[in-house]
């Protein structure tokens, strides 16, 4: 299936990184150039870059933009240098490993290329932030193939977060599978969670699918369990920010009720993700570092205080959906079923 993605949210332009700055979606469309490895932490950090395949492809631009003024002479100093950046822009935020794989590609590259000169390192590093871009590219539109089959027609789909263009290189991870239902005509309608509390599903998922022109309606979170009772849900399809090697998936906070909630009315329930995403190096969820985020996330909304001043707040940022509830996960090279842990191996490992 052949068709443009409804626009770009990551460019490279010679020197320095565009991004569309999502915190100001859905009102305005501003986009912002980020010309450090400081910028792009900070734009990571504060999520005016989002999503895991996206904070990827940002942090790897982030790390040449680090290293590309460095005026170290030997390889060694300069390698170490490149390990500092790479560790401070890992830590903008921890539970999504496509920053960290990014990040470690990168290194690995420039070790390999230890024996030629810095400045061609450089150019090195630049062309390898370029390739996992493209590389995103192509595994999203993979992604969104593989998962038609899995897509009855007339389908009701409800999904949460945002996993569209915005979150990766384009086209985006469940959100490409949704865009290809609907260019296949195999789309009734999406259910989209409005993913309290930073609601990228009201401000930026409803935002693509207005752009894409696909027929969707948004609900409050809470309303998800009603839906399916009410028989208005066929599947429910969203992305990941870590799957570890037995399948067990971290993403955004609410997934995890999801999954337990589709089971109970025996829907299917899937995850989508490329390859960036899956963590070979983790056994199961209960090792994935859960992202903590600030209190007023939760006691306020926009400008409004809605909660007494002082409260005590959890703010998770991700949950962890125990494999067992999952009934695939979409990649580039195929749908994959339990038992994921032999699957992974055989595809990955
Ligand atoms: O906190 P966010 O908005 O970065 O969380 C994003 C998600 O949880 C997405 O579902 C995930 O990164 C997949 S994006 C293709």
């Amino acid at each position: 299936m052949d068709f443009k993605p409804p626009f770009q949210s990551i460019t490279w332009n010679d020197d320095r990184v565009t991004i569309i700055d999502q915190t100001y979606l859905p009102e305005r469309e501003v986009f912002i150039d980020l010309n450090s490895a400081g910028q792009v932490w900070d734009a990571i950090k504060k999520m005016k870059v989002r999503g895991a395949p996206a904070i990827g492809i940002t942090g790897a631009y982030g790390l040449y933009l680090g290293v590309k003024g460095l005026k170290e002479t030997t390889f060694d100093s300069f390698y170490s240098e490149a390990d500092r950046i790479a560790e401070y822009l890992n830590s903008a935020r921890p539970t999504a490993v496509n920053l960290s794989w990014a990040l470690k590609r990168l290194m690995a590259t420039i070790y390999a290329a230890k024996e030629k000169p810095i400045d061609e390192i450089k150019e090195i590093i630049l062309e390898t932030a370029i390739t996992i871009h493209n590389e995103d590219r192509r595994l999203c539109r993979s992604i969104g193939e593989n998962g038609l089959d899995l897509i009855p027609d007339d389908a009701k789909i409800l999904t949460h977060c945002n996993t569209g263009g915005l979150a990766t290189g384009e086209f985006g991870t469940a959100f490409s599978v949704i865009l290809h239902a609907h260019h296949a005509e195999k789309l009734n309608q999406v259910w989209v969670d409005e993913t309290r509390p930073l609601l990228q599903g009201s401000r930026l998922t409803a935002w693509e699918l207005q752009k894409a022109e696909i027929p969707f309606k948004l609900n409050v979170d809470s309303a998800a369990a009603f839906l399916m009772q009410q028989g208005k849900v066929d599947l429910v399809i969203l992305g990941a920010d870590r799957i570890t090697k037995n399948g067990d998936t971290a993403n955004k906070i609410g997934t995890y009720s999801l999954a337990v909630l589709a089971d109970a009315h025996n829907i299917p329930f899937y995850v989508a993700a490329p390859y960036s995403t899956i963590d070979m190096d983790l056994e199961t969820g209960s090792e994935i570092e859960i992202e903590q985020r600030d209190a007023d996330e939760v006691t306020g909304f926009g400008n409004k205080q809605t909660a007494p001043d002082k409260v005590d707040v959890y703010n998770p940022a991700f949950d962890v959906t125990p494999n067992h509830l999952i009934t695939a996960i979409i990649t580039e090279k195929g749908v994959i079923k339990p038992n994921y842990k032999t699957n992974f191996e055989k595809l990955f490992g």
